[in-house]
Parts: structure tokens; C-alpha cells; sequence
């Protein structure tokens, strides 16, 4: 496994592959189960993969949580060798944001930009988007795996790939989930003892959308969903059915094929998300 630092070591070496096209991963790092489904759905299609480590300050809007965010470079390093990633990209902050370099033009998310995830975090996904703009054009991969864990995350980008013309084949990677169902996050690690025998609800709670959803009108089921999560330490910030393709809020059922639940919960001070599709397909 090689490890860049720089974007002109990177590009000398990728310059020298064209057996296999290029499949890039990019995360924050603290990496789990979730991110190496990735690193093996880019195996699988035959891509000499590249992930990144980059813990990226401009989608933080809260600067205690930037220097909070765990960073276990070398347990990702080991982590990433174990598992056959050909080449590691970890720059550092001055490496990605350069002087002097032009910042990626402003994209239209239309309701995406200020809707859920980006209603609670101002700012977040243009940071998201500055970030993994820089970083295609520095690795230029033909395939670029995310996981539907950040529905919205992989939406916008979607939208952003479209939007600027960029060349690459995004392809969404499944939710991957702990025994109990809770979806797989760096965050776990930071849930209390009083909240973690209850989290499954998180799951439980999509599971009972999914069974419900053909026979129960919207505004009742996510009447009853809320129920679910109503404990004491739990703060349900927003649980909503969406059509998965444009991410737009349902009120009704015959207003698209393709329906989404997602929501978002505080555990005490822990924020979790989680969605599922609960009709059609993505
Ligand atoms: P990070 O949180 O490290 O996640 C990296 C990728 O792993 C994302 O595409 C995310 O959706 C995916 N992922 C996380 N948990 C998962 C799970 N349980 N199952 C499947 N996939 C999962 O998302 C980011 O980093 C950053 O915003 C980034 C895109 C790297 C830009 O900085």
C-alpha cells in the first residue's frame, strides 16, 4: 500500500496506472465497518483504490467538534493495508486548501442547501462540497464510492458532479449496521451508558415505516414513529419521509414511487442519523 502526503506525489504515481480504472474513497478517517464496505465495493468493480484521511475543517461549524473528531491515523493506516487498499491520500490542511488555488464555484443545491441535515448544520455541505471537489481533481477517479448512511451528502454531491461537469461514476454503497441495527458511525463510541441499550430504536423505528407505510397515511405514521423516540434522552430533531431521489418532503403518499425515511436524534449529547427506504427503490 502506498501513502502520499502531497498532490504531486499522488499524481506521479496515479499518472502510472492504466491497467485498472481509479476508485476513490474519501473519509474523515477513525474508520469502521461502514468505511470498508467501501474500500471493498471498489474492489469488487476491479478499481485500483484510493482512499483518503482528511478530517476537513471547512464542514465543522462547530469548532469544538473539529477538535474533537477522533483521529486514529495509524489504526486507519492498518486498517486500510489489512484490507488490500492500493494507495492512502492524507494531506494535510495546507495541502487541500493551497494558496493562491481557486475555490470550487458555487453550486445550486435549490431546497437540498437548506432542508434537514443543512437546516441543523449551517455551512456543512459547502464545506463537504469544497473538500471532495478538490479532492477529484487531485485523484481523478473514474469511480467514486459513498455510502447512503449521508443520503443527503451523497444527493448534493450527485448534484455538484452534475452541476460541474465532473467526470466520474458515483456509485452509493448500503447502510452498514451494528447486530443490534444501529447504523455504523465513528460517533458510537462516544454513546453513554444510559443511552446505549435504547439506540436501536433508531432502526427499529425505520423498520416499523417500512411495514406501515402501505397502509398508513404519512402524517400518521410519523406520528406514531415520534412515539417511538419519545424517552427522556432522546431529542428527535427531524424524522421525515422523502422522495429518494430528490430528497423533497412527502406529505402524502402518491406524491412519489421512491420514499426514503430519514431522521436525525440527539442521544444526550451525541447527534445520530439514520434513514431507510421504505418503498420502491433508490
Ligand atoms: P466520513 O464520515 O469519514 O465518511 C466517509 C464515507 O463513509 C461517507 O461516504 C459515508 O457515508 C460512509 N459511511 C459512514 N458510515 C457508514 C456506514 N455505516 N455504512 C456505509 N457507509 C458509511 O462523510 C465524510 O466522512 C466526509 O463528509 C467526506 C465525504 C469524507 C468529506 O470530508
Amino acid at each position: 500500500m502506498f501513502l502520499f502526503k502531497t498532490e504531486l506525489a499522488l499524481r506521479q504515481h496515479l499518472d502510472k496506472i492504466s491497467s485498472k480504472p481509479i476508485g476513490f474513497v474519501p473519509t474523515m478517517g477513525a474508520l469502521h465497518r461502514g468505511h470498508e464496505s467501501l474500500i471493498e465495493a471498489s474492489k469488487d468493480r476491479g478499481c485500483y483504490t484510493v482512499a483518503s484521511i482528511f478530517v476537513n475543517p471547512t464542514q465543522f461549524n462547530d469548532k469544538s467538534d473539529l477538535e474533537k473528531y477522533p483521529r486514529t491515523v495509524d489504526a486507519d493506516l492498518e486498517l486500510l493495508y489489512h484490507i488490500g487498499c492500493d494507495a492512502v491520500f492524507c494531506p494535510a490542511v495546507s495541502e487541500v486548501y493551497k494558496e493562491g488555488k481557486a475555490p470550487v464555484p458555487n453550486v445550486d443545491l435549490g431546497h437540498l442547501g437548506n432542508t434537514l441535515e443543512a437546516a441543523f448544520r449551517k455551512g456543512h455541505f459547502e464545506g463537504v462540497m469544497q473538500v471532495v471537489a478538490r479532492l477529484l481533481d487531485m485523484v481523478r477517479p473514474q469511480m467514486l464510492f459513498m455510502g447512503q448512511k449521508d443520503l443527503q451528502q451523497l444527493t448534493i454531491i450527485q448534484h455538484m458532479i452534475q452541476q460541474l461537469g465532473i467526470e466520474v461514476d458515483l456509485i452509493p454503497c448500503p447502510i452498514v449496521r451494528q447486530s443490534s441495527g444501529l447504523a455504523i458511525s465513528s460517533r458510537n463510541s462516544r454513546l453513554d451508558e444510559e443511552v446505549l441499550p435504547h439506540v436501536h430504536l433508531l432502526h427499529d423505528t425505520l423498520m416499523y415505516c417500512r411495514q406501515q407505510f402501505s397502509e398508513t397515511p404519512i402524517s400518521a405514521l410519523k406520528e406514531e414513529a415520534c412515539k417511538k423516540l419519545d424517552l427522556p434522552f432522546f431529542k428527535l430533531e427531524y424524522l421525515e419521509f422523502l422522495n429518494a431521489q430528490d430528497l423533497t418532503i412527502l406529505s402524502s403518499h402518491g406524491d412519489a414511487d421512491n420514499v426514503v425515511a430519514v431522521l436525525a436524534v440527539w442521544a444526550n449529547d451525541v447527534r445520530l442519523i439514520d434513514n431507510m427506504l421504505v418503498h420502491g427503490k433508490f
